[in-house]
């Protein structure tokens, strides 16, 4: 199985009455903790690199070594996904590196500010065109989901108008759409718990009745964890507080129709907590294999553990309605 597109997936997801999530990924070794995440939840699952953000030397050395990772799960449907492709060309370099699935974000400008309905329809429609005939899909985004920055400020949120989602679908033939419903990507999102007047849930079933065909992704859904930001803390990081997408939020996003939970914080948190830790309490180890792993099995849990909750553990053997 492994390789399946997002609108594959999805469309089992919806039967299913579950969504997938996607989780970031940096280098070969985060993405071994989502697919052991995965094969220990018998779980479908969408692996997510933004271009550009690795550890490795270059995005292809990246992406030549997530497809030799993908072979070794034959069992598992695996999406590789490119997130957030700021521009057409990029969209097209993820294509032919392999990934099945790739997001247009065309919410903002060059210059940052967000684009004009007709621009992002138009950049979007684009990357369609080439994508459909090669088999791969197509994600979307709709307003501006807003971003955190290491200082802790954070990037204008524009909302996702209702009323334009029916025409930005019939213009552009995403298979998934990006809705902004008041999250925002990173480790600073909301300054307390969030309530409906930060945190738009009500749009996610407005938008779904207006495209029942397209599948909805909710962005910036980490929960940012106060245990994980203090075991940070604890060992040397300086993380302020600040509060993510609450688990029932999320559980609620599902029934409402949402199909896809992009997750990269969260999995961070976990990763760096976890290396900070073994490298604060083992003064004298300068071997990187213990606190790699350390990091790679506690991504590893919150992964499965963010399967579980989303409802996917145990559907991996189901792919186009039937068992394999
Ligand atoms: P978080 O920053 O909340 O983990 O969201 C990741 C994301 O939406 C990637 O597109």
């Amino acid at each position: 199985m492994a390789l399946v597109t997002l609108r594959q997936a999805l469309d089992q997801a919806r039967s299913g009455g579950y969504a997938v999530g996607a989780f970031n990924v940096s280098d070969v070794l985060q993405a071994e903790a989502v697919l052991d995440a995965a094969a220990e939840a018998e779980s479908p699952v969408i692996l997510a690199s933004l271009a550009g953000v690795t550890a490795h030397a270059s995005d292809e050395r990246f992406w030549a070594g997530l497809h030799r990772l993908i072979d070794g799960y034959p069992q598992l449907p695996i999406v590789l996904h490119l997130d957030h492709g700021p521009t057409y060309e990029t969209c097209v370099r993820a294509m032919d590196n392999g990934f099945s699935s790739v997001m247009i974000d065309g919410s903002l400008n060059h210059d940052g500010r967000p684009a004009t309905f007709d621009e992002n329809v138009a950049v979007t429609a684009k990357v369609a065109a080439v994508a459909h005939p090669r088999g791969i899909s197509v994600e979307g985004e709709l307003g501006t989901i807003g971003g955190s920055k290491t200082d802790g400020s954070r990037a204008a949120i524009v909302l996702a108008d209702p009323d334009q989602a029916r025409e930005f679908v019939a213009a552009t033939a995403v298979d998934a759409l990006a809705v902004a419903i008041g999250t925002s990507h990173g480790a600073y999102k909301f300054d307390s718990p969030p309530d409906g007047s930060v945190l738009h849930m009500a749009l996610i079933e407005k938008i779904a009745a207006q495209v029942p065909e397209t599948h909805l992704v909710m962005h910036g859904s980490s929960s940012l964890p106060a245990e994980l930001r203090e075991q940070n803390n604890r060992h040397g990081a300086g993380l302020p507080e600040s509060w993510g997408v609450p688990d029932a939020e999320k559980v609620r996003s599902i029934a409402m129709g949402v199909r896809k939970i992009n997750q990269g914080m969260d999995s961070h948190l976990a990763f760096s907590g976890a290396v900070r830790e073994s490298l604060g309490t083992d003064g004298l180890n300068v071997d990187p294999a213990p606190y790699l792993r350390a990091g790679r099995e506690a991504m590893q849990r919150m992964v499965a553990a963010r399967m579980r909750l989303f409802g996917s553990a145990g559907q991996a053997g189901y792919i186009g309605g039937s068992q394999s």
